[in-house]
């Protein structure tokens, strides 16, 4: 039996259930791991014997002992004894924090659930102390290779057409839909697997909850599937993997699972930690379950919004109409957006004239984790801004013409955004401590070479200040897609024996991206490890000391010449 089933058999959480699991030593249970019986006679004869059965602790570590004696029904001197015991001093009215209440409960035997105090409605936001916090829908990305049915799963999930509507078939842009099921609301974001639209993936993993890894069964790991990891553990992202197109003759969902593997992404019946799920976006085999998992991991995140402050959220595209004017795609992460709020993304300003779902239909308010499209900007949004409501129109064009002077000047400070003398400085200053290296070879064998040689170097690193992340590597010139993915995620392109597609080069000088290409492993090598070890390698500069000039040139036997010259200047 599933961890969550046998979790909601009982009455208790995954996450209570998952920490019961540890303390009566069943180690490493994800909440979609099975459970045997032997285990859950186990889990019930622990749970029998705690002397405080039935009981669990729901908190957010900030209560004194005595509150948490309350809670549990229990005397304060009671649990001043356990403390003791675990060599916790404490008084009634102390706080003991987090990590201490863990302790306690642990010794108690009892399940306890820390409530976040803090918002987490943008990944790693704090919210506001007093603000009160609703539990929002999780916000979950698509990705994978071109043509491995991301669009198909997510029409059969909205049993809408998307897919056969599309131009040629290939989605293009991001979109967003808010899907509702009986169990809860869950936002969708499809993403382009084509490979030119890396900026795209890699905004779609930034903001995201949850990322679903497509990767067809009868095709397997593709240079996409490959770029997507990557993005999701750029932007430290959770992964469900769907094997898809199972109905397929000659799907063959091992393959993949030894393939992903490989990346990290090892599945939890060979002992990993990552939930597959083979699916089929044709016949919608196991996709109920597929939901069924993004919701409960939804709740085990906890994903909290408030719904009473003004809308913020996150622009996925920008267009312009011919009647309407600039339109927006917006995702409202947090507050709710209302019409005739006045707003700011980036340069553009606005006052909501008119709001649309994802199905044309209009709208008078969007609360957190909804997609809309809005009309009422000035000009066209660049996807990725920040989307805010301020309280004025005189607000909203003044930090619009401050995001407008700080565009200007970055872009004449983007030639030195992100080359590898500028990360250097930044790591003796002590504010870089990763290196993002994108890797482009002329064969396997030097990127595994050289690949070996990079890993190894970031094995030894831990005694170094920096951290070396191979974030993505290939085969040929580097290209157009290569500089949108440095870009986005502040890398270092490294060539070996490779060219550079010129419409590559010309994008990379645009976007302050470096490019090095080497022609000896060994100099590549040498870089990355004084970059690593935090030294500054000693400038070469050239002086000149004198100058010449070649009156007459004379052979002087085989292979020699000898230069008649004239000294024109200096020595
Ligand atoms: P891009 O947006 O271009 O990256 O492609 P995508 O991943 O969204 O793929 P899409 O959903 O457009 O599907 C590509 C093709 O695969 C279509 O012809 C689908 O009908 C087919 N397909 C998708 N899912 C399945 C499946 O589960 N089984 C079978 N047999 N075919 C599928
Ligand atoms: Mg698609």
């Amino acid at each position: 039996m599933r961890i969550y089933q046998y979790a909601k058999q009982i009455g208790l959480s995954p996450k209570h259930l998952i920490e019961i699991c540890e303390n009566a030593g069943i180690k490493g249970k994800t909440y979609v791991s099975g459970l045997k019986d032997d285990e859950i006679s186990v889990i019930d004869k622990y749970i029998k014997k705690s002397r405080f059965t039935g009981k669990s602790l729901v908190c957010d570590g900030t209560e004194t002992v005595g509150q948490i004696a309350s809670k549990l029904g229990i005397s304060a001197g009671d649990i001043i004894k356990q403390l003791s015991d675990i060599g916790i001093t404490a008084k009634i009215n102390d706080t003991i924090g987090v990590i201490n209440i863990k302790k306690l409960c642990e010794v108690l035997g009892i399940p306890v659930e820390i409530k976040k105090t803090k918002a987490s409605y943008i990944r790693g936001a704090a919210g506001e102390i007093g603000e009160e916090f609703v539990s929002r829908a999780p916000i979950v990305t698509v990705m994978g290779h071109v043509d491995h049915g991301k669009t198909t799963i997510l029409d059969f999930i909205r049993r809408s057409n998307i897919a056969k509507a599309e131009f040629g078939q290939i989605t293009q842009k991001i979109g967003a839909y808010k899907v509702h099921i009986k169990e809860g609301d869950i936002v969708f974001i499809d993403t382009p697997g084509h490979e030119i639209f890396t900026a795209m993936r890699a905004r779609g993993a930034q903001l995201t909850d949850i990322v679903v890894l497509v990767v067809a069964a009868d095709d397997g790991v593709k240079q996409q599937t490959i770029e997507a990891i990557n993005h999701c553990k750029a932007a430290n992202v959770p992964i469900i993997v769907a094997i898809n197109k199972i109905d397929k003759p000659n799907a063959n969902p091992d393959s993949v699972k030894k393939q992903l593997s490989g990346y990290g992404l090892v599945p939890e019946e060979w002992g990993g930690q990552t939930v597959f799920l083979n699916v089929s976006g044709i016949t919608g085999q196991n996709i109920k379950e597929l939901l069924e998992i993004i919701l409960l991991m939804g709740e085990m995140m906890d994903l909290k919004a408030n719904p009473e402050r003004p809308a913020e959220g996150v622009v996925l595209e920008g267009y312009l109409h011919k009647q309407k004017g600039p339109i927006m795609h917006l995702l409202v992460q947090n507050g709710t957006l209302n019409i005739g709020d006045f707003f700011v993304c980036g340069a553009s300003w606005g006052k909501v004239r008119a709001m649309f779902d994802e199905n044309g239909a209009r709208l008078e308010k969007a609360g957190p984790s909804t997609p809309v499209e809005i009309l009422g900007a000035n000009s066209v949004a660049v996807p990725g801004d920040k989307f805010m409501v301020v309280g004025s129109e005189a607000d909203a064009k003044k930090y619009a013409e401050q995001a407008l002077q700080r565009i200007k000047s970055s872009q004449e400070k983007v030639q030195k955004q992100i080359t590898l003398e500028d990360i250097q400085n930044q790591i003796i200053q002590g504010s870089i401590k990763e290196l993002n290296i994108i890797l482009k070879t002329d064969s396997i064998g030097s990127q595994e070479a050289i690949k070996a040689s990079i890993e190894k170097l970031t094995a030894d690193s831990e005694k170094h200040e920096v951290v070396v992340h191979l974030i993505h590597w290939g085969l040929g010139a580097v290209n157009e897609s290569d500089v949108l993915l440095a870009s986005c995620s502040q890398a270092i392109i490294i060539g070996y024996n490779v060219g550079i597609d010129s419409s590559a080069d010309k994008q990379a000088k645009e976007k302050g991206v470096e490019i090095r290409i080497y022609r000896l492993v060994y100099d590549l090598i040498e870089d990355i490890k004084n970059i690593i070890e935090g030294m500054k390698k000693p400038q070469e500069t050239e002086i000149m000391i004198g100058q010449a000039l070649v009156k007459q040139v004379f052979k002087a036997g085989k292979n020699q010449t000898v230069a008649g010259c004239l000294v024109v200047e200096g020595k």
